[in-house]
């Protein structure tokens, strides 16, 4: 069974093909870093220009890719939320238009949990219960997966979403848009010990994260050094820029990794499930490394490329779902879907 998979629900276009939930056929990932860079984070509007223009020639590739024609794919998954409304709607349209024209069945799937679905892609033996960790741009959720298709949302950001602080701070440093991936970068060559930055420390904050005090004292670090320097690119160069980042990246991953330590222990979880654009960060897989060898937690973590947006993972939930697989649902009518912009994991 040959699955489209659609996403456009941020600032990548993406079409991916998947052969029986477990083959990639193609996978194609075009991004609008580019449209989008001098704003310094995603313009909306330009967004769902940028997909329009795309699709067309995204489909083609990936159907090139993959070797198939239309008269292939048995059924097509579209993201339906949650995500930008006016981008997600680009995707749906075209799915919708190409399940229709096929007379194949189409249906939405939740993003959050295609991040979490791909690591079925990578390990088809992967079988809950497990607790997953999805932390992106535009996300940061710790999840108990209980069944698949069975949630409980146990923490969430109280404020910006994880892969959010990388880029407001890289932003504020003056290191280009998307700043996770260069933070990243740069936080190898640095000393993580340089700079104390404040874990969050909200009252009763249960399993939630914050990330809203750590950017405030990224901040107010910045504005001291420019005073005490007179520099006002401080820090322009190594290794004030390279400690910086690798200072404030010890402190994301501790903060990331103290609340979902605390969750896997309350509930009695030895297998941890990442997704998302973050779960690409090395300092994080350095980290989780030790974690499995001290805490003899099993981790599941995609390849770099399947962590970040793609449609790959899109297909492979569609794919869970066409082949029966628990999900007993009929396909949706085409006419029926709807972007949900504000879709939750928990309420499906
Ligand atoms: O999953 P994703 O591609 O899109 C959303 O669903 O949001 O995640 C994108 C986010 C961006 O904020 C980007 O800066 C961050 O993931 N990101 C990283 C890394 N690679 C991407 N953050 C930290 N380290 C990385 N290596
Ligand atoms: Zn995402």
């Amino acid at each position: 069974m040959y699955v489209m998979g659609i996403d456009t629900s941020c600032d990548d276009t993406c079409v991916a093909i998947i052969r029986d939930g477990t083959e990639i056929s193609s996978n194609v990932v075009s991004s609008q870093v580019d449209v989008h860079k001098e704003w310094g984070g995603v313009v909306p509007e330009l967004a769902s220009r940028s997909h329009a223009e795309a699709m067309n020639a995204i489909l083609d590739v990936a159907l090139q890719k993959s070797g198939l024609g239309f008269s292939n794919i048995d059924g097509v998954a579209v993201t339906f939320g949650p995500g930008l409304p006016g981008a997600l709607r680009v995707g749906i349209n075209a799915a919708s238009a190409i399940a229709l024209a096929l007379n194949k069945p189409l249906i939405g799937v939740n993003h959050v949990e295609a991040h979490i679905f791909v690591n079925l892609l990578v390990d088809p033996d992967l079988k809950p219960p497990f607790l997953a960790l999805v932390i992106s741009g535009g996300h940061t959720e710790l999840v108990y997966v209980s069944e698949w298709g069975d949630y409980r949302v146990v923490g969430r950001t109280r404020d910006d979403a994880c892969g959010e602080a990388y880029d407001k701070v890289a932003k504020l440093i003056g290191l280009g848009y998307p700043g996770g991936p260069i933070i990243d970068e740069l936080a190898h060559r640095g000393n993580q010990g340089a700079i104390e930055f404040p874990h969050a420390k909200m009252k009763d904050r249960g399993l939630d994260f914050s990330f809203s005090g750590i950017k405030t004292a990224v901040l107010n670090y910045v504005k001291k050094k420019r005073k005490e320097t007179g520099d006002q690119n401080w820090p322009g160069q190594e290794p004030d820029k390279a400690d910086l980042a690798a200072s404030f990246q010890r402190a994301m991953v501790n903060m990331l990794i103290e609340n979902t330590v605390r969750a896997a222990r309350e509930s009695n979880t030895k297998r941890l499930v990442l997704g998302g654009g973050v779960a690409s960060n090395r300092g994080l897989r350095e980290n989780l490394d030790e974690l499995k060898e001290h805490l003899g937690i099993e981790i599941h973590i995609p390849p770099p490329e399947l962590c970040t947006d793609n449609a790959a993972m899109v297909a492979e939930l569609g794919w869970w779902r066409f082949s029966g697989q628990q999900y007993k649902l009929s396909p949706i009518s085409v006419l029926e879907l709807k972007a949900y912009p504000n879709l939750s994991l928990d309420a499906k």
